[in-house]
């Protein structure tokens, strides 16, 4: 340790601040409520968890197991083009589901809804294949961002309009690996 400790419960990295937003313990008890919730609303169903990869891998994971109801869990992956902080809302898909999923009932699994952009492609790209049912579950929700109308049937926090990272978030592909989620503040010192 050395006069450069970090200062507890943020993260420094050279001229990057992260400062604590949500908790660990506050997002583990919204992600217990989440998934009460879906357990009761799908309740003698088998839907299946569409995880957006990369970053609601973490928050999946969590939600399922405290999850009781039986479930399948599938990802896909999607890329926006745009800088690190910014897509341009035109998506490509990286990696398709496994499963066929006709006739079944899909929970997108999403880390945050930004513009909305990805979103609205991931649900027309599922629509088309005829789901029994196709709902979203996102973590977070930048509302004031949003640039399409796009439901999102299940939300954990609603966030003031900042760049976050860390729970599975990232900025140019690090700091997924914080417990909490943090406002990310460059060229600070
Ligand atoms: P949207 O298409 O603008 O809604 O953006 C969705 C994607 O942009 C998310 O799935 C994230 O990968 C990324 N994104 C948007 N806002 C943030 C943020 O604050 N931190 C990290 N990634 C973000
Ligand atoms: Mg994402």
């Amino acid at each position: 340790m050395t006069d450069d400790a970090p200062i507890p419960g943020t993260l420094h990295v050279q001229n990057v601040r992260v400062d604590v937003l949500l908790s660990e313990e506050t997002i583990a008890a919204r992600v217990a409520e989440l998934a009460a919730e879906i357990d009761r609303d799908y309740a003698g169903r088998t839907p299946v968890l569409c995880g957006v990869l990369t970053g609601a891998a973490i928050f999946m994971a969590d939600l399922v197991r405290q999850m009781r109801n039986p479930v399948e869990l599938d990802f896909i992956a999607v890329g926006s083009y745009g800088s690190a902080t910014h897509s341009s809302g035109v998506v490509r898909l990286l990696k398709d589901l496994n499963a066929e999923v006709t006739g079944r009932d899909l929970i997108i699994v999403e880390d945050i809804v930004d513009s909305g952009l990805t979103l609205a492609y991931l649900r027309d790209l599922l629509a088309a294949r005829y789901p029994a049912s196709l709902a979203t579950c996102a973590l977070l929700d930048k509302a004031e961002r949003r640039e399409t109308d796009v439901p999102i049937e299940y939300v954990g926090f609603t966030i003031p309009n900042a760049f976050v990272v860390g729970y599975g978030l990232d900025y140019a592909g690090l700091y997924r690996q914080l417990s909490y989620v943090g406002v990310l503040h460059l060229d600070e010192t």
